[in-house]
């Protein structure tokens, strides 16, 4: 049986937890290979909204096994919070397994991050400030903490001092901050190994055996295309690989055992902190579109940048991700518009390139060459059929599929459960 890729097709923020709940009754596994608390998926299930920002939102679905995989940076702190949260809603958590092999993040991660962006400046990526990205670079230079070394105090302490060593200086001498205390992390995070433990496990092993059984695996990617650190708009990305090759090295699944990739879009665009966005709307209709479309933060409550849809970059996400099936979120926040602009090209100092440009200066240049889109007024968040769409939405939506280059299979409608159309079973 099948393992399936959820990835985000933009700059993230596209609706995952909406397309995982969908198909949430119909795998086994749930999984996250990448990111950590970095992420915000909102699930809304009858009259209860849950925010989750590091358990994958299979831990919603009674029968699915969700899995925070190797891939994934784990802030212990904020994964006891998640889990006594939904425990006091009743949601049982039992399930969860989570990688031996999964980086912490520390306390100096955290530190540095918000002190560095601080000193960025106006240069600033506009992060978190969860310590993602430190996280991450001491796993790429081999300084990282893991999950298994929590249960091995010596080990724990060693790596802690080795680590402290050198973060105490950065933070003391470089940023005039106080230094962290060893003991007082060593406490905090000694303290958490009993609530892990019995969740801990070699995913790896455990998902390739369910893979063997029949069962169906589903890789959920948090962040976006555009945000990943190798195809995104690099130095403003996080620094992971939410794209589909992230979600092989992610959890230990092989590429040959990934049957679909399902690429999550908004008929719109969003984005949050800095870097390029070429149909970025900054006057009304940015705010228009902002309300209409709720777009604030689920992690930071920041505002989301907000613009028009943007058929290059669906295409560049077809094409680096092997995308096999879209599922368009949002389309019901576009109704009441006389006409939709879509961004088919961009104008780079006078050349049109129908790709995104190969240099990030080309791209921070582009300007959006739009086609204009005939809207429609009707509210559709009631539709259940694309039959039952405004022929105009429904032209809206085949037009997209062309422009992007796969075909969607699923229509978001609104936030609610039954609010999705399935043009093709997901799974
Ligand atoms: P970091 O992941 O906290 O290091 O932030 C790096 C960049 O990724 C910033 O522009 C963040 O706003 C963005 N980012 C991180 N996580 C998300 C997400 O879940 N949705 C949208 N943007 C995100």
């Amino acid at each position: 049986m099948p393992a399936i890729t959820l990835v985000g097709a933009q700059w993230g923020d596209e609706g995952k937890g909406k397309a995982t709940d969908l198909v949430g009754n119909r795998v086994d596994y749930v999984v996250r290979y990448q990111g950590g608390n970095n992420a915000g998926h909102t699930v809304v299930i009858g009259d209860q909204k849950y925010a989750l920002h590091l358990l994958p939102s299979g831990i919603l679905s009674p029968d699915v096994v969700p899995v925070i995989a190797n891939g994934v940076v784990i802030d212990p702190g904020v994964l006891f919070e998640e889990l006594r949260g939904l425990k006091e809603r009743g949601v049982n958590t039992e399930r969860l397994l989570i990688s031996a092999n999964a980086h912490l993040i520390m306390p100096y991660h955290r530190a540095l991050d918000k002190v560095s962006e601080r000193f960025l400046g106006k240069g600033r990526i506009g992060t978190t400030g969860r310590g993602i990205g430190p996280t991450y670079a001491d796993k790429i230079s081999r300084a990282g903490v893991r999950v298994q070394d929590m249960f091995d105090p010596k080990i724990l302490r060693k790596k802690l001092e080795l680590a402290l060593n050198d973060k105490n200086q950065i933070l003391t001498k470089v940023y005039n901050r106080r230094g962290l205390d060893l003991e007082q992390i060593l406490d905090e995070y000694l303290g958490y190994a009993d609530m892990l433990r019995p969740h801990v496990a070699d995913t790896g092993l455990v998902l390739n055996r369910a893979l063997d059984e029949g069962k169906t695996v589903y890789l959920e990617g948090s962040q976006g295309t555009l945000l990943d650190i190798d195809h995104g708009t690099y130095p403003f990305v996080t620094s992971s690989s939410p794209t589909s090759g992230g979600a092989c090295a992610g959890s230990g699944i092989g590429p040959t055992r990934i049957t679909k990739v399902v690429g999550i879009i908004k008929a719109y665009t969003t984005r949050v902190g800095s870097g390029p966005f070429p149909t970025e709307l900054l006057d009304e209709s940015g705010e228009w579109l902002r309300q209409q479309g709720h777009e604030y933060g689920v992690t930071t409550g920041r505002n989301r940048r907000c613009g028009w849809f943007d058929a290059p970059i669906a295409r560049y996400a077809t094409r680096v991700n092997g995308i096999t099936d879209f599922f368009l979120t949002k389309l019901d926040v576009l109704s009441g518009l006389e006409r939709i602009p879509v961004c088919v090209a961009y104008d780079v100092d006078g050349v049109r390139n129908d790709e995104i440009p190969m240099t990030q200066t080309e791209f921070h240049h582009a300007t959006p060459v739009y086609e204009y889109l005939d809207g429609w007024n009707e509210d559709i968040s009631h539709a259940r059929s694309f039959e039952e769409l405004p022929k105009n939405a429904q032209s809206y939506v085949r037009t997209l599929e062309e422009m992007a280059g796969a075909p969607i299979s699923a229509i978001g409608v609104g936030p609610g459960r039954d609010q999705t159309l399935e043009l093709r079973a997901l799974v």
